[in-house]
């Protein structure tokens, strides 16, 4: 079903995210009939390009990151015909104009501003759409990062807020689109089964690891200045904790369900310079090995022998409150790594007692695994007996429900979501300006730690799981990381 008309205006449409995910998203939902008739994408940033020159782009950026068959020559046309373009930098007043008179143009289509451009241009640009008399009505969305530290992200939203009101600022964690994350609320919500084992009583741990392959590459300048900690943890891995943690909402309307992310995100027990050193590990990697041959290490990726930036992050949370008190969260994320891996488990707690005699095996602990990519899925552990005629053997099995195998259609990309629900006006899977606060509430003294302790990261070699200490961090507690739940 299309979406009501819209025009968006994509700034930084010559960047990479709008090459690699914001044009093959928006097209793709082209192709799925979703874009009406008269939607249009007009790209803005400082090159001087034609709207030819942009639709040359786009075209590329389409034959780069969509699969040759669904590039049907029909459906390519009809979505490069959506495209224009306008040059114009934030700090000049050239070309502003010309948006405005194209977003008037556009009459009642329902107006959204894509910010894919450096954070230090968010501001600049909600005030020059204030000015031009851009901003009424109109949505804006705003890409992470949302500041490097809480007084700083305080300053972005109290601009941006200076233009937009909240119910029509979209803050985009692109996790929240994924179609795994969002079978989390499905599974915790829709399931009788799990809400009434899933607290202290019964969950001994959880993890979530977000594990990354690749290294920086080509943002390397953009990384060095934010690291693990800022690029991952405060967004991805902590929305995915509050998906984990949170109370049932009353229903899915974007307020309730983020009065109860940001309960979660208050809840969480500070860790700072008292603790931080028997709570958290970050690392760096160095030169090593992956699946493709052999890998630089990160300070030769970056070309400077000096930076102690992290690339990899593992520590252990505690939300605060009646539900989880005492049940660990564990969480690491890296570049780097052994293998692309992002899941969460959740381990229940071991039986009470055991009725089976010793030689039958050991009794391991229910796990349900949410497997966030690659193949997405869920994976519920339990123990079974081994089928044979002789004596009881117990043997720990998997119900496994691999997306792809379950279900034949294609698995969209969250900006495909994320950008239509802009464009309906649901702000469930977006982040509000409190929750990002309280998000950097928690990590900035976990950061003025680290810096006040002037350790470097540990270093760890490029294809393994991360420096020794992250092992130990979890081993401490008698438990182990979960590299396949
Ligand atoms: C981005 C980070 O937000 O998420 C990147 O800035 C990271 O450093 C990426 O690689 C991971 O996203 P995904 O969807 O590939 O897991």
């Amino acid at each position: 079903i299309p979406v009501a008309p819209f025009v968006i205006a994509v700034f930084g449409a010559t960047g990479d995210l709008s090459r690699r995910k914001l044009l093959p998203a928006l097209f793709h939902r082209d192709i799925d009939g979703q874009l009406p008739d008269d939607a249009a994408i007009v790209g803005v940033s400082r090159r001087p390009f034609t709207d030819e020159a942009f639709r040359s782009f786009a075209r590329q950026a389409l034959d780069d990151h969509i699969p040759a068959a669904e590039l049907v020559p029909e459906y390519v046309e009809r979505f490069l015909g959506r495209l224009s373009y306008i040059a114009a930098d934030a700090g000049r007043e050239e070309g502003w104009s010309d948006l405005a008179d194209r977003m008037k143009a556009a009459g009642e289509r329902i107006k959204v501003y894509y910010l894919a451009t450096a954070p230090e241009l968010f501001g600049p640009i909600c005030e020059k759409l204030g000015k031009y008399g851009l901003a009424d009505e109109a949505r804006v969305v705003i890409e992470k990062p949302i500041g490097k530290n809480l007084a700083s992200a305080l300053k972005l939203n109290e601009e941006i807020g200076r233009i937009f009101p909240e119910d029509r600022v979209y803050r985009i964690d692109h996790y929240l689109g994924k179609e795994t994350v969002q079978n989390l609320m499905a599974l915790r919500f829709a399931n009788a089964l799990f809400e009434p084992l899933w607290n202290s009583a019964h969950i001994d741990h959880v993890q979530i690891t977000v594990a990354e392959a690749l290294g920086v590459e080509e943002r390397a300048g953009y990384y060095d200045t934010a690291g693990a900690m800022r690029d991952m943890v405060q967004n991805h891995m902590l929305q995915l904790l509050c998906l984990v943690a949170m109370e049932p909402p009353s229903s899915l309307d974007a307020d309730a369900v983020r009065d109860e992310k940001l309960k979660v995100l208050r809840a969480l027990k500070p860790i700072d310079e008292q603790n931080f050193g028997q709570l958290t590990v970050r690392g760096q990697y160095r030169a090593g090995a992956s699946a493709g041959g052999a890998v630089p290490g990160y300070l030769e990726e970056l070309g400077s022998s000096r930076s102690q930036t992290e690339t990899f992050v593992a520590l252990k949370a505690e939300v605060g409150n009646w539900r989880w008190a005492g049940v660990p969260f564990y969480l690491r994320t890296g570049k780097r790594l052994a293998s692309r891996v992002s899941e969460i488990v959740v381990e229940f707690k071991p039986v009470p007692h055991s009725v089976f005699d010793a030689n039958v095996g050991p009794i391991s602990p229910n796990r349900l695994v949410i497997r966030l990519q690659p193949d997405e899925g869920v994976k519920l552990w339990l123990m079974i007996k081994d089928p044979g005629p002789g004596g009881i053997r117990l043997t720990h099995v998997p119900l496994d429900m691999s997306f792809a195998k379950a279900f034949k259609v294609r698995n969209p990309d969250a900006y495909e979501r994320l950008i239509l629900d802009v464009v309906r006006g649901n702000q469930t899977l977006f982040m509000r300006r409190d929750e990002v606060q309280a998000a950097w509430e928690w990590v900035d003294p976990i950061l003025n730690a680290w810096r006040n302790a002037k350790e470097p990261p540990r270093p760890y070699t490029a294809g393994t799981w991360g420096p020794s200490a992250a092992i130990a961090l979890i081993e401490r507690d008698g438990r182990t990381w979960l590299e396949d739940g």
